[in-house]
């Protein structure tokens, strides 16, 4: 038996390097091609080159456009430069048919500035108050309701109250709602910022 295999072992060929006889390479002969040469004429370099610069510059510019509206701050919409108030629909409220429908003294909300519920209020003179009222309770931030029955808001959350030009009258709520100017132009309502004393408090405002 060991004597078998070691006849086997010494039959079997072993990994080794082959020198092969080195292959005849025939003669690489390198023939230039001649191309033809072709040169458009100057209409066809006119038509290229108009091609060439609309298909860079059409994505060029579709590209550049909504880079450089990115830097315009969104548009307030008419209302000579404010925020034209919408209501829940999402339409642009009108003074006109806003009075159709809402009686003096009533408080409903709209979309006011920087989307925030902003109330309208509908003065004693059947016309639509100059300044518009943030609903934002100035505690921890719940929308306030008006209360017809009490001629005040009153915050469901914590118990703060304010009065009907939303001066805060009790409650943890440190501050009055926030102003803004409220104005009818073309006969769209429209908001901008509140930046004078607080003819409630004779105070700065607190949200500019
Ligand atoms: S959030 Fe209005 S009282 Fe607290």
């Amino acid at each position: 038996m060991a004597a078998a295999l070691s006849s086997k072992m010494a039959v079997a060929p072993a990994f080794k390097a082959t020198s092969r006889p080195a292959a005849r390479r025939a003669p690489v002969s390198v023939q230039a091609a001649s191309a033809p040469a072709f040169v458009p004429d100057m209409n066809r370099r006119v038509t290229m080159n108009f091609l060439l610069a609309g298909a860079i510059g059409a994505p060029a510019i579709g590209l550049a456009g909504p880079f450089a509206l990115f830097f315009v701050p969104p548009s307030v919409g008419g209302g000579g430069g404010g925020t034209v108030a919408k209501d829940a629909l999402g339409n642009d409220v009108k003074s006109t048919s806003w009075l159709a429908t809402h009686p003096i003294g009533d408080r409903s909300l709209v979309q006011g500035l920087k989307a925030d519920a902003t109330y309208l209020i509908v003065n004693t003179e059947g016309s639509i108050e100059k300044y518009g009222l943030n609903a934002v309770c100035t505690h921890l931030g719940c929308v306030v309701p008006w209360n017809k029955a009490e001629n005040k808001f009153m915050c469901p959350c914590h118990g703060s109250q304010y009065n009907a030009e939303g001066k805060k009258i009790r409650g943890p709520a440190p501050l009055s709602l926030a102003l803004a100017h409220c104005d009818i132009v073309d006969d769209l309502v429209s908001f901008t910022p509140w930046t004078e004393t607080d003819f409630r408090t004779g105070e700065k405002p607190w949200w500019s």
